[in-house]
This record gives structure tokens, sequence and C-alpha cells, in this order.
């Protein structure tokens, strides 16, 4: 495959559906690390090293030196709001970064302004943004949006494209027969059938013109049979649901630890306090389910109570999220975790953890549209589950569970990059390390 990935040669383009605190983040923060002013700490594909090779080779690169990688001075980002605002006056209401480092990217923020989004107030109640397009049918939506798509393209002379969703999260719904085909799907953009979400247009239009797809928040969006196909059909890599940060990712890093070491689990109670947009949208119960049931799936995957049911069988796992606006964007959230040990012994852990969202958002968001175009350009296509290891609800092929225990994820993630690039797979036995002893003996 290594000979067969296409340089990540001229601009890439990142057009985001919903420029609010974490797409805001990323920008700036991108716009900071161009000028040297800050570091894109939490970014793989920036910051981290992967190990090649034996450990007694000692080979590490960097992640961006060791893959052929769209380099941050060759990004261009744009992108669709219900609001008029600027990257730079959006970055600055969602009160994330402070007024020193934005105002330092002031120029290249207040430059970006959002194209009028394809919304539907159904899907999100508590949004009252008027910059939106007029349409027939959701078609004619769709088609605007691939206007807007190849438009942009053009004006910024990008080689390349991929497309983010960081738009709000949309109320809940399950998948039904018109998501099941394209051709189902294609007919239901036509009748402007209400179980088309928005966020399914973007995909659409996106997914259409072969330009990878990823979905940070837990609709469903790309997650559906018609999508799939269609993304299979143009040759495009697509990948969801739901930015893994936060209490979910502490979640996932603990809990394997917990299962690795055969402990019990009876109960695991999760509650989050948040004041940004995006917590005002959850305070609706329709938009929380949608975020629950993303956020409920991880601990039954990592623990299998059906195969370890001494240990899991009765554990008690409950999601709150509550709206706070005082604390703004800085999420803080409380886990207490009962647990068990030798000979049924109760212990308690508590996590507070007192996060900024957007902050553990952002890197995750750049991670995908590189990662996604990297996987364009390797001739990758359909459902991208190594990248898993960013997502809360991660979107596998139909009827495999996902994997959430974020170390397996990293390994699949990183032998991924192994097999692109012809290096070998690593599967950590280490045996031979010791033959090879023996052998020489
Ligand atoms: N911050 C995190 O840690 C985190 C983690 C996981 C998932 N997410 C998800 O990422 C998404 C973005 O989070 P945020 O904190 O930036 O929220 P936000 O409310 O600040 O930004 C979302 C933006 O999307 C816009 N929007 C809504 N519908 C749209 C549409 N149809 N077209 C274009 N724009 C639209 C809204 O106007 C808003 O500006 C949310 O769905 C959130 O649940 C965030």
């Amino acid at each position: 495959m290594k000979n067969s990935i296409k340089p990540a040669e001229g601009k890439l383009g990142i057009l985001i559906p919903g420029l609010g605190a974490v797409a805001t983040t990323l920008i700036a923060g991108v716009e900071a690390v161009k000028l040297g002013i800050a570091q894109p700490i939490g970014s793989l594909t920036q910051m981290s090293n992967i190990r090649l090779g034996k450990r007694t080779e000692n080979r590490y690169p960097k992640i961006k030196d060791f893959v052929p990688l769209a380099d941050l001075s060759d990004i261009v980002f744009g992108g669709w709001d219900v609001y008029e605002d600027n990257v730079f006056e959006a970055a600055s209401n969602a009160k994330v970064l402070d007024a020193g480092l934005l105002n330092a990217v002031k120029a290249p923020l207040e430059a970006i302004k959002p194209m009028k989004a394809a919304f539907d107030h159904n899907y999100v109640k508590n949004l009252d943004g008027k910059h939106i397009k007029q349409f027939t049918t959701k078609y004619d939506l769709a088609e605007q949006v691939m206007k807007d798509i190849t438009d942009f393209q053009k004006e910024h002379n990008c080689d390349r494209i991929v497309v983010i969703w960081c738009g709000s999260t949309e109320i809940y719904f399950e998948e039904s027969e018109v998501h099941q085909t394209l051709a189902a799907f294609e007919q239901a953009l036509h009748d402007s059938d209400d179980r088309i979400a928005p966020s399914m247009i973007y995909a659409y239009a996106a997914l259409k013109l072969g330009i990878p797809f990823t979905n940070g928040a837990p609709n469903l969006t790309v997650d559906i049979p018609a999508l799939v196909e269609l993304s299979k059909l143009t040759e495009t890599p697509i990948a969801g649901k739901d930015f893994k940060t936060g209490q979910t990712l502490m979640k996932t890093i603990l809990a394997p630890g917990l299962h690795a070491r055969a402990l019990g689990v009876k109960g695991w109670f999760s509650t989050n306090i948040l004041g940004n947009r995006d917590g005002w949208v959850l305070d609706d119960p329709d938009n929380f389910k949608t975020k629950e049931v993303s956020k409920l799936s991880v601990l039954e995957e990592i623990f299998k109570p059906e195969i370890n049911p001494e240990l899991y069988g009765d554990l008690y796992h409950k999601v709150r999220i509550n709206y706070y606006p005082p604390h703004g964007d800085n999420k803080e959230s409380w886990d207490n975790i009962d647990i068990f040990g030798w000979l049924g012994y109760q212990m308690q852990i508590k996590i507070n953890f007192l996060c900024r969202d957007s902050i553990l958002a952002a890197p995750v968001a750049l991670d995908l549209a590189l990662f996604s175009d990297l996987a364009k350009r390797a001739g990758m296509s359909g459902i991208q589950e190594w990248l898993s290891f960013y997502l809360k609800s991660p979107q596998t092929a139909p009827g495999l569970p996902p994997e959430h225990d974020i170390f397996k994820q990293l390994i699949k993630l990183q032998n991924t990059l192994r097999h692109m690039m012809g290096e070998d797979l690593i599967t950590h036995l280490g045996l031979d390390y010791y033959q090879d002893l023996v052998e020489s003996m």
C-alpha cells in the first residue's frame, strides 16, 4: 500500500458544519501553532511517536514523519453555522480561549465567515439562529451544500477537502426504511422526508463528491446503511460517532484496567455539569437521549457482563448531564465507582475531572480530519474502524460489536499506520527476544 498512497501535496480544506466551541478552538489552535505561539498538545498526529520494528531497534519516529499527512501550514478552514458570527466572534463567545491568544490569531479567524446552514429546527429545538438556507426539497438542500463545497475548493485553491461534523447534537431517533439503501435515501431527499436529519444532508453531499466525512456528535448521520453504501460507491472514508473526551475518555482508560485485573464493578454513577451551548442543547431531553445512548454503550462492551456475570452481571450504570451556565465550557464530571475485590470485599473510586471540553475535543477533531484525508489518499473507503480511538460510539460493520478499550483502539490505530507503510505489525508477544538468546547459547 505504501507506494500507492498519494502524497499530501497542495492545500487541504477542512470544512466544518457547526462553527461553535469545538470548531473555533480547533481553528484558533491550528493558527496559533502555525504562528509558533502554542503547542498542539493532545494531537497524536502532531505530538506522538510510533514504535517500528523490534524494541531493540529503537525506532520511534513522530507519526507525522512516518505517514504522509497534510502539514498544518497547508490547511484552510471553512464551515457552516446557523449563526452569522465569524470564527473570531464565535470563539470569543465560546469563552474557551483567553483574549490574548485569540487576538494573536484575530485576522485569520475573522476571515472565516460561516456559510448558511442546512438546518431544521425540529432537530435542535434550543437554537434560534437565522443564518439558514432556503430550499424547495431536501435534495435541493444537498445540492446547495455540494455547491458550497466545490465553490470553497475553487476559491481557496484546495487540492483536497474533508468534512467533519462539529454541529450540535441532534434529537434521538432510530434508523428506519429510508436509511436502508441509497435509493431509498435519495427518494426521501426528494420527498423532504422528516427522517432525513440536517447532518445527513451534509454527509450525503460530501460523500457524493468523494469527500471524507467524520462525525464528532452522537447523531446517526453517516452511521446508516444508505450512506455506508454511498461511501463505498465513491470510495470515500467515513467515521463516527461522538468525540471521545472528558468523562468517557476517563471511563475507557479506567474500565479496561479494572477488567484486566478481574476486579468486579457493581455500580458506575456519572454526572456532569456544563454551561456551554452544547450543554444548553443537551438540556432538551430529546437531544440528551442521543448523548445518553452514546455514553452508556462503553462499559457493557468493555466488561462484557454476559461472559463475566460474577464480576459485572449486576452493574448499574447511570449517566446524567446538567446544564449549569456558570461553568461555561469547563465541564465538571464526577464518577462514583463501586468496585469489589478478593472474596467480594467492596471498595470505591471517586473521580472528579475538572476538564475543558473543547480543549480535549480540538486535537481529536484535528487528527480525525488529517487521518481521514490520509485514508482517502491511501485508497481506503467505507467505515474506518481504526479511528475508533477518537470516538465514544464507534461505527462498525453490521453485527460487529465496537471496541471501546482505548488501549486496544490505540494498538489498532498504530498497526493500521504500520500496515499502510509496509512495516511489521507489532503483537507485543516478545518471545523472539528470548528465543534468540536460547538459540545463540
Ligand atoms: N466538546 C466536547 O468535548 C465534545 C465531545 C463529544 C462530542 N461533542 C459534540 O460536538 C458538537 C459540537 O460541540 P460544541 O461544544 O462545539 O457545541 P456548540 O454548541 O458550541 O457548537 C455547535 C454549533 O453547531 C451549530 N449548528 C447546529 N446545527 C447546525 C447545522 N445543521 N448546520 C450548521 N451548524 C449547526 C450551532 O449553531 C453551534 O454553533 C456537539 O454535538 C457536541 O455534543 C463535543
